[in-house]
């Protein structure tokens, strides 16, 4: 029985790979940062609590005591997504957001490499470490790397770092880029959640008070589905050769698209139910257009999506 390590478990990502990697047979831990409301932080996780084989680890990336517990109980595979994930955020605090993202995951590295070499270890990378792509054109995992944001900086710092300890300690390190990917356990402050629960309260109560605020609606972003990147993340790690490997739909769309799909499952008047351009939910730098070639995560791994633009449209809304 494979034993594996979810940082993060209680996300989006780390309740559907908690869910995958049960049903294949192994014994999964999650790590769970104490904090806030027990309720609200595991309400991904609520249905596996108690599960034979799930047990919830108690712990911090941030703490040197977890990252030395994590690396003495000699995993054979972590899936390391603990982050702070939210761009926006990032800019209010980038200092957390390279501490979490980009020192605690080279931390974790260097505690691998000295206590469990054996460990294989996902990498939870991201399309926004590419910045801007250009219009019309798809990133490979070959794209050069021009982040935008603390976050997207934070993410290339640890990406390289992987590499470093993938090459010179020989380690197995996935780096799984992925693009956006939601479904209906999306945090409620990304834009697709948001849309989501904004435009059916509207529906539900029309009024110039219920609309939803919203920032930039042109950017461009390449959706799928998140039970269809979990996928692609166990699949990464059981292939013979560690790489890097993009997760993407290699379809492109904007906020507005996204907008006017779930307003017409709720049958409301998109310019009616939203106002744009709100200066809090402006970025101070967006990154404007992102699509991925997924080709090598298809032709390696077999990866194929499940979802398509529409039905992770209807399966966030829980439609
Ligand atoms: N969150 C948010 N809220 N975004 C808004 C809003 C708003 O009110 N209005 C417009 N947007 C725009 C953002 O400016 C961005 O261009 C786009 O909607 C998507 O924003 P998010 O849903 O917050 O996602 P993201 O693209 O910034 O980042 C997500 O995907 C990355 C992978 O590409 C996150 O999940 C990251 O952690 C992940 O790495």
């Amino acid at each position: 029985m494979k034993r594996a390590l979810i940082t993060g478990v209680c996300g989006q990502d780390g309740s559907y790979l908690a869910e995958l990697l049960l049903s294949k047979g192994y014994k999964v831990d999650g790590l769970d940062r104490p904090g806030g409301d027990t309720t609200i932080r595991q309400r991904n996780i609520t249905h596996l609590i108690g599960r034979v084989n799930f047990k919830l680890v108690p712990g911090d990336m941030l703490s040197l005591t977890t990252l030395y517990d994590i690396g003495m109980r000699g995993y054979d595979e972590i899936y390391h997504l603990a982050a702070q994930s939210h761009v926006g955020q990032s800019f209010e605090d980038p200092i957390l957001t390279v501490s979490v993202n980009a020192t605690a995951t080279m931390k974790l590295l260097e505690v691998l490499a000295r206590l469990s070499k054996h460990t294989k270890l996902y990498f939870a990378a991201s399309s926004e470490m590419f910045g801007d792509i250009v219009y019309g054109e798809s990133a490979n995992e070959q794209h050069p790397l021009m982040g935008k944001s603390p976050y997207a900086v934070s993410k290339i710092a640890a990406f390289n770092m992987c590499h470093i300890y993938r090459k010179v300690h020989k380690m197995f390190i996935v780096c799984g880029i992925a693009f956006n990917h939601e479904s209906s356990r999306r945090g409620d402050d990304f834009v697709t959640k948001k849309i989501a629960l904004g435009v059916k309260r509207y529906a539900n109560y029309p009024h110039k008070t219920t609309r939803v605020k919203l920032g930039n609606i042109s950017a461009i972003r390449d959706w799928h589905h998140a039970k269809d990147t979990v996928r692609g993340m166990w699949l990464s790690m059981q292939h013979e050769k560690a790489s890097d490997y993009i997760f993407a739909s290699g379809v492109g769309h904007t906020v507005e698209d996204w907008l006017n799909e779930v307003c017409k499952i709720y049958d409301v008047d998109p310019n009616k139910a939203m106002i744009k351009n709100q200066r809090l939910y402006v970025r101070p730098w967006d990154v404007d257009y992102l699509r991925g070639n997924p080709f090598n995560a298809y032709n390696m791994l077999d990866w194929t999506l499940t979802y398509n633009f529409k039905q992770t449209v209807q399966e966030v809304c829980g439609e």
